[in-house]
């Protein structure tokens, strides 16, 4: 079995890959939008840079001519000036946001959608953490910096173009000696840079271990409590949040110096530039005005100047983010649709299962099994807990390939049909119950939306649920909390075996669908299920013997072979594995059927 790269695997893709890949799939798709935007972001260029040159005939005009004329003109102009930058930015500002939540949403939606689709045995090496944080917090970090990159890209860039343009108009030497001496200010952001990268994604794959930890405690809240576990959770708590803590604060530190520094050459090059520009200005080459207008350009380029050299810090984070996202969205399913499968028609639902091998992993857990089960009839698997008896079931759904031999319905490899046909025709019950957080009614019709009440109450009946969800304060309507917590499990079972009922599919499969339950309820599930099973094909695996007496055949499995198979009586005489277990439950606890017949 092949599994996809981890997510937290930190190989790197070439950064143009990434890049490419961004701007195909998920960017060029709003491209009109952003042309919108980018025009707003060259108005906002436009009108600093105008700032900047509006100071000159106000220091020149105003204050040193005191020339009455220009007054209003300029004060209007400024007041244009202002207004239009003020509302390109805000035109920008939504644009972009909203595209870049778009983009986030989009691709949270594929995430999911991905996930969802592969195969079980993709989540059994994932945590449910770092699934999360692949969908959630990696977006988000992917989101900011792309946001940032693009309009830095456009604004800052324009914005830089348009204020050196007037610095150049003013005074074109000092210009030119401030186009050398500040990019060195960006040098050290370009050198951080790539130790910031790493650091951030360190503390990233920190993050998901914190969410997956957080997760699987609450879950497990009860134990914890029952065990008296609540200090040493807490202090592992404690060991990983300071050990994210320390992650965290390495990435801001490192990133922390880069700004100071940034501050200090420019601080350096303002100086050169005053005593330049200050000299001439007392010489008379150039006009108080132009010295101004010129120092504010040059303040003003400094911000975005500044973002820029951040720039690639802040793609290289949100790459690695990417790349996290990505290797998500890659996930292919192994088990899928062959190509020309063709839907499976069941007739009488019919299952063999013939030399079948089987390991998760490398852990081999079938050993050439065969197992027949007519139409119609009921076979079960008992053996003690490890043998293969749920290895068994889970291939019947192709919820996992086979290594070896076959798996066929009605003569049809599951392989050959379709995976949304072959589990149309099959209804599971398993010890492990999922509810969902909704209402009864959509619990129980939960494998057939379209069931109307009656259905669902009939269901519900012969589920030996009716009684007590009429006693739930909603009915049928009440919602069941978050996996069905406010029930009890002999509850949930019930829920969902009349959501099994309710399915109606030619193929029962049952997976000690009934030990959850007290030895009342069970025997009433019992009839139930009985009444299920008539006329369909079940593969029943049972812990209490008495409840499979009566199964067509019963297959012993121990340690992933089939040992002995027969009727109960016909293993019963053979006096080998199966009777033996027998006679060890008969003793143990009483024998429902003879319970229930009153003795
Ligand atoms: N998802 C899994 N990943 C790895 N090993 C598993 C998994 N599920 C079951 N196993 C192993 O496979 C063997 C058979 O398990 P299972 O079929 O669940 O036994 P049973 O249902 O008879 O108790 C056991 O050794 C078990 O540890
Ligand atoms: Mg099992």
């Amino acid at each position: 079995m092949t599994l996809q790269t981890p997510a937290t695997t930190p190989t790197h893709t070439p950064t143009q890959i990434i890049v490419r890949r961004l701007l195909r799939e998920h960017i060029l798709r709003y491209l009109p939008q952003m042309l919108v935007a980018g025009l707003f972001m060259a108005v906002v260029a436009a009108t600093t840079a105008a700032y900047a040159y509006l100071v000159q005939p106000i220091l020149d005009d105003i204050f040193i001519n005191k020339d009455e004329s220009s007054l209003m003109a300029i004060t209007i102009a400024m007041l244009v000036v202002f207004g239009l930058k003020g509302m390109a930015d805000y035109g920008q500002n939504v644009i972009m946001s909203r595209v870049s939540m778009r983009i986030v949403a989009d691709i949270r939606q594929r995430v999911y959608q991905t996930l969802i689709n592969a195969d079980l045995a993709f989540f059994q090496d994932k945590s449910t953490g770092e699934l999360i944080a692949g969908c959630m917090s990696n977006v988000d970090l992917m989101r900011d910096a792309v946001a940032k990159t693009l309009t830095g890209l456009a604004k800052d860039f324009m914005t830089l173009v348009f204020l050196v343009a007037v610095m150049f108009y003013q005074d074109w030497v000092m210009a030119v000696v401030s186009f050398f001496v500040f990019p060195l200010a960006a040098l050290p952001t370009v050198l951080i840079g790539r130790k910031v990268r790493k650091r951030a994604s360190r503390a990233w794959a920190e993050l998901e271990q914190v969410t997956a930890f957080m997760s699987e405690t609450f879950r497990g809240i009860r134990f914890i409590k029952a065990y008296g576990q609540e200090d040493h959770e807490t202090e592992r708590a404690r060991e990983r949040i300071d050990e994210l803590f320390m992650r965290i604060f390495k990435t801001m530190r490192a990133k922390a110096v880069i700004s100071p520094i940034m501050e200090i050459l420019g601080g350096c090059a303002v100086a050169v530039i005053i005593l330049y520009g200050g000299s001439q200005v007392i010489a008379g080459t150039t006009t108080t005005g132009a010295f101004f207008s010129f120092m504010t350009a040059l303040l003003l380029a400094y911000q975005p100047m500044k973002n820029l050299a951040k720039l690639n810090n802040n793609l290289q984070e949100g790459l690695a983010a990417a790349q996290r996202v990505f290797a998500l969205i890659d996930v292919e399913p192994t088990i899928r649709d062959r190509d020309g499968a063709v839907d499976l028609a069941v007739a009488d639902g019919a299952i063999r299962m013939e030399n079948v091998h089987f390991a998760y992993g490398d852990a081999p857990a079938l050993h050439g099994v065969t197992i027949e089960v007519p139409a119609g009839t009921t076979a079960a698997l008992v053996g003690a807990s490890g043998a293969g008896k749920s290895t068994v079931l889970n291939l019947i759904p192709r919820f996992y390939e086979v290594g070896d031999g076959a798996v066929t319905v009605d003569g049809a490899d599951v392989r050959d049909v379709t995976i949304a046909s072959l589990r149309r025709n099959i209804a599971l019950v398993s010890q492990e119950v999922a509810l969902f957080n909704d209402t009864v009614r959509a619990n129980i019709a939960y494998g057939r939306p379209d069931a109307n009440d009656q259905e669902i109450e009939s269901a519900a009946r012969d589920a030996a649920a009716h009684d007590f969800i009429m006693a739930l304060p909603d009915g049928y309507d009440t919602v069941v909390g978050e996996s069905g917590l406010k029930l009890s499990g002999g509850q949930r079972q019930r829920l969902s075996i009349a959501r099994a009922i309710l399915r109606d599919a030619p193929i029962l499969l049952l997976d000690e669908a009934t030990s959850a339950l007290d030895s009342q309820s069970e025997r009433e599930v019992q009839q139930a299920l009985a009444r299920l099973a008539k006329g369909r094909t079940t593969v029943v695996v049972a812990h209490r013997l008495s409840t499979i007496a009566d199964a067509d055949t019963i297959y012993v499995l121990d340690q992933g072979h089939v040992v002995e198979a027969g009727s109960h009586a016909e293993l019963l005489a053979r006096r080998g594995a199966y009777a033996q277990m027998y006679a060890l439950q008969v003793v143990d606890e009483p024998d429902p059927a003879a319970v229930a017949a009153g003795e």
